[in-house]
């Protein structure tokens, strides 16, 4: 049986993954999720496996060396999958210090601990571990409008402080690659969306604003193009690319699945109009009125755009879910978990949002 150590399990993709593990290996694997809990990190999202005697959680910080030298001293661990992150670009771009905390010296902490963990002490490690580090393709920077995709070989240059700061930790798994041979493999995937995602990013932002009859926020122009995976296909090529990934390697994860943010928020707004009973008074105030043009984000890549032809040719992997089906499943979880999102949107998440879009 594999030991995982799951690293922001509590968070939007880390819980979707725990479940997919869950669904397919049932009790042939063991899960321990180390969660710091920060406003992104919500145990709600794992209520159905917290019974499970092959589950545990433990609150930690991914920073505190400590804390995670004993997970590794207590538990064989055989793969660490690494989640955990300050994951919102416009967060990074009010306050980067924490960004660079989590997500590069959190990073380092992780691959220092499973180094040592790990080591035969003669520059060799321990047969079949493995370290698969989540990334994004917000790495690559920004393409023009047109056909060019990002491809593994495309040169790294971030913008954002979020983007620059997953870039450092991708080059800090490298060089352990490069250094010490550390099994090691990195994800670079697009933009997520799905169950559990926190109102912070757009697409639960638009629902979750339609629902409760507010104005919704489109940045610029709204002809930034995003390429959207439903977070199930991306749990899957993260569990694809940890067992026949080869080491060392990088795979770029995507949906091709390229829409203009404005085009989203239209098809939400089509979709819940056409989902929700004719009785549901709030149906006559859904329209296109209520998107509002608003403040560019500052540095705002123009597009993403993943080509995804490594890991289909080396993994076998590709995208199952079309958008028009996803979107349907992600709204009718947000209808049918109206308290999950109350209890996300009460407190600081209405701090947040004066702030962000006074
Ligand atoms: P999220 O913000 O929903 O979750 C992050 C989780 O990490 C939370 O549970 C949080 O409590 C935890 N965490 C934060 N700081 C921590 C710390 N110091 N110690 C321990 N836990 C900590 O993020 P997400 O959208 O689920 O993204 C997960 C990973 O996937 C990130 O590494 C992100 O860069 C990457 N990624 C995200 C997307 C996307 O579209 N969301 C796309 C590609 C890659
Ligand atoms: P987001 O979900 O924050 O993901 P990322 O910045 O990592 O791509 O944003 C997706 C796109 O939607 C991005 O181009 C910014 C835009 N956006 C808006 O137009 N309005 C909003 O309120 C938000 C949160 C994002």
């Amino acid at each position: 049986m594999k030991t995982y150590l799951v690293t922001g399990g509590a968070g939007f993709i880390g819980s979707n993954y725990i479940h997919y593990m869950f669904n397919k290996y049932d009790n042939d694997i063991k899960i321990i999720n180390v969660d710091l809990l920060t406003y992104a990190g919500n145990l709600e999202n794992l209520k159905d496996v917290e019974n499970r005697d092959n589950y545990t959680f433990v609150k930690a910080d991914i920073c505190d060396k400590d804390a995670i030298s004993k997970i590794f001293a207590e538990n064989d661990i055989d793969r660490v999958v690494h989640f955990a992150a300050e994951s919102h670009v416009d967060r990074s771009i009010k306050n980067p210090e924490v960004f660079v905390q989590t997500n590069v010296l959190g990073t380092l902490v992780m691959l220092n601990c499973a180094k040592a963990a790990w080591d035969n002490g003669d520059g060799t490690f321990k047969d079949g571990k493995r370290f698969l580090h989540v990334s994004t393709d917000e790495v690559y920077g920004s393409l023009p409008d047109g056909n060019d995709y990002f491809y593994e070989t495309t040169p790294y240059d971030p913008h954002s402080p979020y983007s620059a700061s997953k870039a450092s930790s991708d080059f800090l798994v490298k060089s352990y690659v490069d250094t010490y041979h550390f099994p090691a493999v990195i994800t670079n995937c697009s933009n997520n969306y799905g169950p559990y995602q926190f109102p912070e990013k757009l697409i639960p932002l638009i629902i979750n604003n339609i629902l409760s009859g507010k104005k919704l926020p489109v940045y610029g122009d709204g002809k930034n193009v995003r390429d959207w995976l439903y977070v199930m296909d991306h749990a899957k090529a993260i569990d694809m690319a940890c067992e026949k990934g080869r080491l060392g390697e990088k795979y770029n994860v995507g949906g091709h699945n390229e829409k203009q943010n404005i085009e989203i928020v239209k098809i939400i707004i089509d979709t819940i109009a056409e989902m929700l009973p004719d009785t549901d008074e709030r149906k006559a105030h859904i329209n296109y009125d209520l998107i509002t043009y608003v403040e560019d984000r500052k540095g705002h890549d123009r597009r993403y755009a993943i080509a995804p032809d490594k890991i289909k040719s080396e993994i076998g992997w590709e995208p199952e879910t079309m958008f028009a089906e996803g979107i349907k499943l992600t709204i009718k979880w947000y209808f049918e978990n109206t308290e999950w999102m109350n209890n996300v949107t009460s407190g600081d998440y209405q701090k947040y949002y004066q702030e962000m879009y006074k």
